[in-house]
């Protein structure tokens, strides 16, 4: 098949819902695709933050093809017990705040955050959920109504009922909602889709704090942030932030759809057969490949390698932050979860075809700036490859403005 007839048949087939780039991807390697006319592209998106240790890695390879070959699909799937899902859970249980003691698998981030809502609101009997504005949790009905995006939520109406806003990183605004009606809060340590929002220090800890002493329960929304995305394993690994659901998805199985909730030992005893389910639960395919991928993270100490491409990144950003300035009007950024800040939208989606026509792919985010969210192993040399592409994309943007 060729390209335009790849894309004739998508656009014939699949419903509107994206504007899609006209490129058709054959495959890919490491920080690399390759499209169907052979041109090679950089992938500083990791697929959305999924590929955490790149395209087509030989462990993910490895993993896949061994486990296929044993099986993908339990008899009578949960309720049966899988010795690749018992090996996973032993490996989550090493890394996860050590509070959140037992955990199980859904296949993507939304129906994580949607699965511990309802358990959440079983636990407590209460039903109202507290969300930040900006905020990104998923495109189920329930997960878009906790989502503090109108262009996410208002077409949609009527929403879930029970789901109120507070401005993120704001303290005193949760405070005033939090009450004895409210079965839980449910924020991301970093906001990835809302702009790589990083909240003031401590901020996270506070609210915990804030819903012990409310009876509510913390859901912390770590599909973006989580597996080393930021430098920690967990955002809130070096924390005292005291979660009681952890949800978890994207780069747990490094582009193998999973997802995952991990929840306290207390609130675990609160559950009850039949309060949740699901076909896959984590089948044992799915679980072979995190466990190579979380492997892999932990063997190569990906965590303190984030941490040292984050003073890189930071520095480049920083220095074409001086370059132009009232074009790229801010920077943020936290490991590899990068962000950078147009003066307006139209400026941020000209930077990114530029990009596209070097052959870098980047991510146009809330408008006016572009995300780069790389695999986490990307070689230094590779990101360099990235910054200098984005740097001449600026500047030819900044020369057609004037
Ligand atoms: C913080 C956060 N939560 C939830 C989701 C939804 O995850 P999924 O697309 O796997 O349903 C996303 C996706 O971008 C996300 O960034």
């Amino acid at each position: 098949m060729g390209t335009s007839e790849t894309i004739a048949i998508e656009n014939a087939h699949m419903p509107p819902f994206f504007n899609k780039i006209p490129i058709s991807i054959d495959r890919g390697d490491g920080v690399y695709v390759w499209d169907e006319d052979g041109n090679k592209y950089l992938d500083l998106t990791s697929g959305w933050g999924v590929t955490s240790i790149g395209h087509a890695h030989p462990a993910i390879q490895t993993a896949l093809t061994e486990q296929a070959a044993r099986i993908l699909q339990n008899p009578n799937s949960g309720l049966t017990y899988s010795p690749v899902r018992a090996r996973l859970l032993a490996l989550l249980a090493d890394i996860l705040p050590a509070n959140l003691t037992r955990v199980f698998f859904t296949n993507s981030g939304a129906e994580a955050n949607d699965a511990v809502i309802k358990l959440a609101r079983k636990v407590t009997g209460r039903h109202y959920v507290v969300a930040t504005e900006r905020s990104f949790h998923g495109r189920t009905i329930s997960t878009a109504s906790a989502t503090g995006q109108a262009k996410h939520r208002e077409k949609f109406r009527p929403l879930m009922p029970g789901y109120s806003f507070v401005p993120f990183d704001d303290l005193d605004a949760i405070q005033s909602v939090l009450n004895a009606d409210v079965a839980a809060v449910i924020v991301e340590p970093i906001q990835g889709e809302g702009g790589v929002r990083i909240p003031s220090e401590g901020y996270l800890e506070h609210v915990s704090r804030l819903c012990r002493a409310n009876g509510s329960l913390l859901i912390v929304d770590e599909v973006q942030t989580g597996f080393c995305r930021t430098g920690p394993m967990f955002a809130i690994s070096e924390t005292k932030v005291r979660a009681d659901f952890l949800t978890m998805a994207k780069g747990i199985a490094g582009g193998f759809p999973l997802g995952a909730f991990a929840v306290s030992e207390e609130v675990s005893g609160k559950l009850e057969v039949g309060d949740h389910g699901g076909t896959y639960c984590g089948n044992p395919l799915a679980c072979a490949v995190a466990y190579a991928v979380i492997r892999y993270l932990i063997d190569n100490n990906i965590s303190a390698y984030v941490a040292k491409l984050e003073q890189y990144a930071l520095g480049e950003m920083l220095r074409l932050k001086e370059m132009y300035p009232g074009v790229l009007t801010e920077i943020r950024g936290k490991g590899l979860l990068l962000f950078m800040e147009f003066r307006d939208e139209a400026i941020a989606a000209r930077v990114t075809d530029e990009c596209l026509c070097r052959k870098v792919f980047v991510r146009q985010t809330q408008g006016n700036g572009i995300r780069i969210f790389p695999a986490l192993n990307i070689e230094h040399e590779q990101l360099m490859e990235g910054f200098a592409v984005i740097s001449q994309a600026i500047e030819l943007v900044v020369k057609e403005k004037r």
